[in-house]
This record gives structure tokens, sequence and C-alpha cells, in this order.
């Protein structure tokens, strides 16, 4: 593996490896003795173009907890605000060979494009409506070690599936992983061309929840939907709010997850976002440091 670009781009026993890797990775944090420097000399350069706050933040950590450093790209002072194209930009970056790139950009593909002029692993940290693969990677890892097994398990994917990356590279994945998955959603945040046969797909959230073993609320990307996508922020909630009284509907043991940044009062309700047997949310963002070190370490030591 020399980049992760996205699920598609990656193999099974790939994937697999980088899920072993932070589970071992995790046990040794959590008992105290991670003590290995993979990346000791490594500088890895982390260019944000995006908002981000678990990414980033896990990324950073990720690399200092393996012995490297990291450049930060300074997002309010830059020579893109001087009129310079992001491609001489990138063509900067590149002749101080740094030894990894973790790029976020609303662009479609950039990581490709960066890779084109890059001589250096490309870890893609969230582009446009297209991948997230760490976080799918991290979600996986979360279900994983909760159920055993993804196989067989029913999964709701709700709310704007049609901006939003965590979706895509989550259907990708979970699919792969033998999933049943229901995609619910408000007919305007809806994908047209479903990448599988088999998904189910839901306008009803009631619905859609009934008898689900895993429920994966999504945050509405008003950053990439058009201002009509959905009346307001009350009529979302009433309709496709993730509520106590909805959860009821699923299975008794059903997993509550959300890639976060959390609407709450939008697309959850607090108590289901803060439920102690259900929600798994801040479980996701732990365990986006032990995926995020296995993936580095993979791919720059
Ligand atoms: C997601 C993203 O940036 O795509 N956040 C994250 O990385 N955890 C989800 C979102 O912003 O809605």
């Amino acid at each position: 593996m020399n980049h992760l670009l996205d699920i598609e781009s990656i193999t099974t026993d790939q994937i697999d490896k980088i899920l072993i890797k932070a589970k071992q990775i995790k046990d040794e944090l959590s008992r105290g003795n991670y003590s290995k420097k993979p990346l000791d000399g490594k500088v890895v350069f982390s260019m944000f173009l995006e908002n981000s706050t678990r990414t980033r933040t896990s990324f950073d950590m990720a690399v200092y907890r393996l012995g490297g450093s990291v450049i930060h790209w300074d997002n309010n002072a830059n020579s893109l605000k001087k009129g310079e194209t992001l491609t001489d930009t990138i063509r900067c970056v590149s002749s101080y060979k740094p030894d990894g790139l973790i790029v976020r950009s609303s662009e479609f593909k950039a990581p490709y494009t960066f890779k084109t002029l890059m001589d250096c692993p490309i870890i893609n940290a969230g582009d446009s409506y297209r991948a997230h693969p760490s976080q799918a990677l991290l979600d996986t890892f979360t279900i994983e070690e909760q159920k055993g097994s993804i196989n067989g398990l029913t999964i709701a994917i709700c709310g704007d599936i049609a901006h939003s990356r965590v979706a895509a590279c989550n259907i990708q994945l979970l699919h792969q992983k033998g999933a049943k998955l229901r995609l619910i959603s408000p007919p305007t945040l809806t994908i047209n061309r479903l990448p599988f046969e088999d998904i189910k797909t839901f306008t009803d959230m009631n619905e859609g929840v009934k008898d689900c073993d895993v429920i994966m609320m999504l945050r509405n990307q008003k950053e990439r939907m058009e201002a009509s996508a959905i009346p307001d922020d009350d009529w979302y909630f009433r309709n496709y709010g993730l509520t106590q009284q909805r959860l009821k509907l699923a299975k008794e043991n059903v997993m509550v997850m959300h890639p976060a940044p959390m609407n709450r009062g939008v697309e959850i309700a607090d108590d289901v976002a803060d439920d102690p047997y259900k929600s798994f949310i801040f479980k996701q963002m732990e365990n986006g440091l032990p995926i995020r070190m296995a993936i580095l370490e993979s791919l720059v030591s």
C-alpha cells in the first residue's frame, strides 16, 4: 500500500492488516506500554484546506505518538491568498520532500491530483463528498470491536447521504464486510444511483430504523447542499432526528454512531447522543487514534 486515497483502491488484505494493527496499538496504548517509534525522523505535512477537529487532531497525535513530526498548512497565511495556484503550492511543498502528506480538501479527488505532483505517500483525510477512508476504517473498527463481525448486521446510514463522504466510504466498506445496508434520507438528500443493488432505501425514518443493529447518523453538509434541500432544522429533527422514541424501533442492543461534529437537536437528540449504553460516538472518536496510527505506520514508516 503506497497511499490511502479511498476504500476502493485498497485491498481487503490491506484493510484487515490496518484493523489488526490498530487493535494491537489500542491495546498497547491502553496498557501504557506503547513505546515504538516507527516514524522516528519522519516529517509529515498536514494540509487541511477544510475545517476539522477530530481528523486533524488524531492524525497529529498519531504522528507524534509514532515518533514523527508534523508541519501544518496555515489556512490564514499562505500564497494561495496571493493568487498562487494550488498545483504550484503543492509542487513547492513537494520540493521540501516530506515523508507523507495528509490532505483534506473540498475539491473532488484532490488527493489523486496531489499524488501526481508529490513523491510521498498521500493520505486522504476527506475529499469533497467523495471519500473519507480513515473515517470508514475507524467506524468498521468500532463496530467490529462491539459486535465481533459486521457480516449480516443491518446497518442504517441516515441523513444527508447525497453530500456525505462518510456515507460514501462507509457504503463501500460496510458492504464489502457483508452488512445489510439501508440508506434513510429525505428525497432531496438521497443518491440517484446506488453503488450496490442490494441496498435498501427509505424516506421514512421510522420504517428505516426498524430492527437495525447499527444506526449511523450524519450531519447535514450545509457547506455542500442547496439551501432549499430541507425546509429548516426543526422540520428535519421532527422527520429525521434520532430520538429515544425512534431508537426503540431498532434492536435492543443497537449501536448509535455519528462521525461528528454533531448538530444536537437537528439530526440527533441529546439523550441519544449521550446514551451510556447505545451511543458509541465518543468511542468512534477515541478509535480514530489507533486507526490513524496504524495507517501512518503502514504508509510512512
Ligand atoms: C466528517 C467529515 O469531515 O466528513 N467529520 C469527521 O471527519 N469526523 C463529518 C462531517 O463533517 O459531517
